[in-house]
């Protein structure tokens, strides 16, 4: 049978650093905003930390053997930023450096592709006690840091990815708290965003003058928003929050604009823009990373939609693999210089049962088989997809939910960290295959 994917599209696995290394204090690390956060009281809901998470940093072997069991043609990982630079500037470490360097010889003889996020959320604790994100140097800082690091390892990896959901380290980090840093400051919050957005020009400048054979993308997290009702302020209020998830991204990125509505909800509390800024946010990239779990219903009087058809995972996420199709046909139709897709995130959490040395996560598998078919659909709409990482490869440390949800392909015992592939595994690894098979 005939591929519905193009030739050599990339199946993947993903996790990130602080979700899974764990040795949060080994080889000259120092702690990150997110040990920090895991140490106020009611952070974390189950009050643990990624301290151990996987215990990758000392499983390193074991866990590139269990991708290549996959057969994985991507692996999608992210640095820790504290491992490598503890202070966030000046001297490298060479002792975390060394990691990751590991890693890639690791993944290259397994002949798995590297996939490197520079940073997904982990900023070194030294940077946000001079302001983080909100102060434009961390920005600076970033494009430095990203420039050694594609300096050190640039020559075994072809694909950077500068932030993970920008979306997510400005809001819930500095506007509703309730991720690291913890600040409630909407003014900062935005600032922070602006931050970051120029943070991710200035590094893709800053790599691509190395001159490597390299690909520079940004991941965001993104969704449709649909409205319960058509009452026209439900309709309203779909249209703002699609300002201000997608189009303060996609607009400032692809058009160098912040969206005019967005500007005006916000206020007062618009961040600080120097001239120049739209020229470093707009600094072309050769991929976008979409990371895509599921739609938001909406209504002006946030009543609770009624659960969807497909179900809801343990997250209380629906499950809505059309929302793929519907978002990345409309980027596609929006933005004339949109570059090609990469789906760097999409899986589901679902509370997993040992059963002797298997796990049987049919709702999972189920989730997967409707999200790769929204993949082939979205293809065979025109849309430019290239690659499919599964979020995630292990079960690990879920930010704020602790290790309360399950994402994982593989399931981890924390007690013996133990790794089990669950039948999600399995049914992955088959479908590589045969798609590998049958191009
Ligand atoms: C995304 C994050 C990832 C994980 C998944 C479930 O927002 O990038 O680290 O938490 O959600």
């Amino acid at each position: 049978m005939s591929s519905r994917y193009p030739k050599d599209f990339i199946w993947g696995v993903a996790t990130s650093a602080y979700q899974i290394e764990g040795a949060a204090a080994d080889d000259g690390r120092t702690p990150s905003i997110w040990d920090t956060f895991c140490k106020v009281p009611g952070a974390i809901f189950d009050g643990s930390s990624g301290d151990i998470a996987c215990d990758h940093y000392h499983r390193l072997e074991e866990d590139l053997d269990i991708m290549a069991r996959i057969g994985a043609s991507a692996y999608r990982f992210s640095i820790s930023w504290p491992r490598v630079q503890p202070n966030g500037k000046g001297p490298m470490n060479p002792r975390g450096l060394d990691f990751y360097d590991r890693l890639l010889d690791g993944l290259l003889k397994r002949n798995i592709a590297p996939h490197l996020t520079l940073y997904h959320w982990d900023l070194p604790q030294a940077l946000e006690d001079k302001g983080g994100w909100a102060e434009y140097d961390t920005a600076l800082r970033f494009a430095d840091y990203a420039q050694v690091v594609a300096q050190r390892l640039g020559d075994r990896v072809k694909f950077i990815v500068t932030h993970n959901e920008p979306w997510i380290v400005s809001i819930l980090g500095y506007e509703t708290g309730i991720f690291a840093p913890g600040i409630k400051d909407r003014k900062k919050a935005y600032q922070a965003s602006h931050h970051l957005l120029i943070s991710h020009g200035l590094a893709v400048q800053a790599m691509r003058a190395l001159g490597k054979n390299i690909e520079f993308g940004i991941a965001l997290n993104l969704s449709p928003f649909h409205s319960l009702t058509n009452d026209p302020a439900d309709l309203a209020k779909v249209k703002l929050e699609d300002g201000l998830l997608v189009r303060w991204y996609t607009d400032s990125l692809f058009k160098g604009e912040y969206p005019d509505d967005i500007l005006v909800h916000l206020g007062s509390d618009i961040p600080t823009i120097k001239p120049g800024d739209f020229d470093a946010i707009t600094t072309p990239i050769d991929f976008l990373g979409v990371n895509y779990y599921s739609r938001n219903v909406v209504d002006a009087n946030k009543q609770v939609p009624p659960p969807g058809s497909l179900g809801m995972t343990e997250m209380g996420w629906e499950v809505y693999p059309n929302g793929l199709v519907e978002l990345c046909t409309r980027l596609k139709q929006d933005y004339k210089n949109l570059p090609a897709i990469y789906i760097t995130e999409n899986g589901a959490a679902y509370s997993d049962k040992l059963d002797g040395e298997s796990v049987h996560d049919e709702k999972r598998t189920e989730y997967l088989k409707l999200h790769t078919d929204a993949v082939a659909n979205t293809i065979a709409a025109g849309v430019d997809i290239r690659g499919y990482f599964v979020w995630s490869l292990f079960d690990n440390f879920e930010w704020a939910f602790g290790y309360t949800m399950r994402f994982g392909i593989v399931y981890i015992d924390y007690k013996s960290q133990k790794r089990i592939l669950k039948d999600s595994a399995l049914w992955y690894s088959q479908f590589i295959a045969s798609e590998k098979s049958s191009q």
